[in-house]
C-alpha cells in the first residue's frame, strides 16, 4: 500500500503530538516537519528533516498544519495552490469568509480539505450518539458543555475562548443536533484587553432543542464535557475520562436500546449505567478518519459546509457576545495603593 507523504507545519504543542501519532502510523509516511522558530525534534522523535520554511521542492500529498490559528487562512491558501491536500487544526480560520474561501478553493482545486474538531474522534462521542440515537433519553431538551482551563500561551488579537474551545462545543451540538443558531452570547475579557476569555453562549435547533456552551481559559483545572437531557434521561459525557453515563426512571423499561449491560438501580427507582466505551487517543483515531476520508471513504471529520459552520456559529457567537460584554478588562496594577 503506498504510504501518504505527509508535512506537518508546526512544531508547538499540538504539532507534537501530531508527529508522535504521525510517526507511529505505518500508513503515513512524514518526510519533513516545518517550524520558522523550533530549532530540535523531541528527543522521542524519529530523526526527520526539520525545516524553517518549506522547501520548493518538497514533494508530499498531505499537509498537516498545527501552526497558530491566525495564520491557518494564509498558509492553508498557499497550500493548497501548491497542490496539497490539507488537515488544518481547528478553527479551520478566523472568520467565515475565510473558511468559505479555503473550502472553495479546495473545490477547484480538487482537493482534500479537513479540519481537527477532535472531539468528533473521541470514542466517548461516538458512545454518546449511540445514545442519543437509540432515542433512550426520550425527545431532546437540552444539551449543556463546559469546556475550561488553560490559558493558552502567545494569544493574538482575534483569537479568544470561543474561537479556541468554544468551537468544539459548537461543532459537537450540530453535529448531534444538525444545524443550530446562536440566540444569546455573553463573554468577559479579565486578562487580556480585548480578548475574551470567558462566554456563555446559548443555541436552538430547528426542532427546538436548545444548549449552552460554557468555556473559559481561566479555571485551573481542565474540565470537558456535555450533560444531554432528554425527557425520559440524562446521559453525562466526560471528555477527558472518556466517561458516558445514562441516569432515568424505567429506562430498561422503555427501552431495549442497551439491554444486556449492568444497570445499577438505586432506592428510589433511579437507573443508571456506564455506556462502555472503547478507549482510544483521539488523535489517533482522527488519523483513522483522515485516512478514510483521503481514500473517499465514509468518514466523521468536518469537511466542506460542516468546516464552514463551525467557524459561522464562532462568528455568530462573537457578535452576540460583543453586543452584551459583561466583565471589561481590568489592568490588576491599577488597583494597587
Ligand atoms: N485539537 C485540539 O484539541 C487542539 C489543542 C491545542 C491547539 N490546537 C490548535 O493547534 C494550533 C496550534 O496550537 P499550539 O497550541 O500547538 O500552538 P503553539 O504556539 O504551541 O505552536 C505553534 C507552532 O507553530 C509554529 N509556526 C509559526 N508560524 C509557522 C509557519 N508559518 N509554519 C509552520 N509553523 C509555524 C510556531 O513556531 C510554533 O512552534 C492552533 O490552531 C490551535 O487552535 C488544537
Amino acid at each position: 500500500m503506498t504510504k501518504i507523504r505527509t508535512c506537518l507545519f508546526g512544531l508547538g504543542h499540538m504539532g507534537r503530538n501530531h508527529l508522535r501519532v504521525l510517526q507511529e502510523d505505518a500508513r503515513f509516511e512524514l518526510v519533513a516537519v516545518i517550524d520558522p522558530v523550533t530549532s530540535a525534534l523531541p528527543l522521542a522523535a524519529q530523526p526527520v528533516p526539520l525545516y524553517k520554511q518549506l522547501p520548493d521542492d518538497l514533494s508530499f500529498d498531505l499537509a498537516v498544519v498545527a501552526a497558530p490559528t491566525e495564520l491557518h487562512y494564509t498558509l492553508v491558501t498557499s497550500l493548497l495552490n501548491r497542490g496539497h491536500n490539507v488537515f488544518v487544526e481547528k478553527p479551520a480560520a478566523s472568520t467565515k469568509g475565510q473558511a468559505a474561501e479555503l473550502v472553495a478553493l479546495a473545490h477547484k482545486n480538487n482537493l482534500h480539505l479537513a479540519v481537527g474538531n477532535i472531539e468528533r474522534c473521541n470514542p466517548v462521542v461516538l458512545a454518546l450518539r449511540k445514545v442519543v440515537e437509540s432515542g433512550i433519553l426520550g425527545r431532546l431538551v437540552h444539551l449543556n458543555g463546559l469546556r475550561a482551563g488553560g490559558f493558552p500561551r502567545n494569544v493574538k488579537a482575534g483569537n479568544n475562548v470561543i474561537l479556541d474551545l468554544g468551537v468544539h462545543e459548537l461543532d459537537l451540538f450540530r453535529m448531534l443536533l444538525g444545524p443550530i443558531e446562536i440566540v444569546h452570547g455573553v463573554g468577559h475579557s479579565t486578562q487580556e484587553s480585548g480578548i475574551y476569555d470567558a462566554a456563555e453562549i446559548s443555541v436552538r435547533s430547528k426542532k427546538g432543542v436548545t444548549g449552552t456552551v460554557h468555556v473559559n481559559w481561566l479555571t485551573p483545572q481542565r474540565m470537558r464535557s456535555i450533560r444531554v437531557t432528554g425527557s425520559q434521561g440524562l446521559c453525562l459525557v466526560d471528555y477527558i475520562a472518556q466517561t458516558c453515563e445514562l441516569f432515568g426512571h424505567d429506562l430498561q423499561a422503555k427501552s431495549t436500546a442497551f439491554s444486556g449491560f449492568e444497570w445499577k438501580r438505586d432506592a428510589q427507582g433511579l437507573e443508571s449505567l456506564s455506556v462502555p466505551v472503547i478507549a482510544k487517543e483521539s488523535l489517533k483515531e482522527q488519523l483513522d478518519q483522515l485516512h478514510l476520508y483521503l481514500n473517499g471513504a465514509q468518514h466523521t471529520l468536518a469537511v466542506f459546509d460542516e468546516l464552514i459552520e463551525s467557524v459561522a456559529l464562532v462568528e455568530q457567537a462573537e457578535r452576540q457576545v460583543s453586543g452584551a460584554h459583561v466583565l471589561p478588562f481590568h489592568d490588576p496594577h491599577s488597583e494597587r495603593g
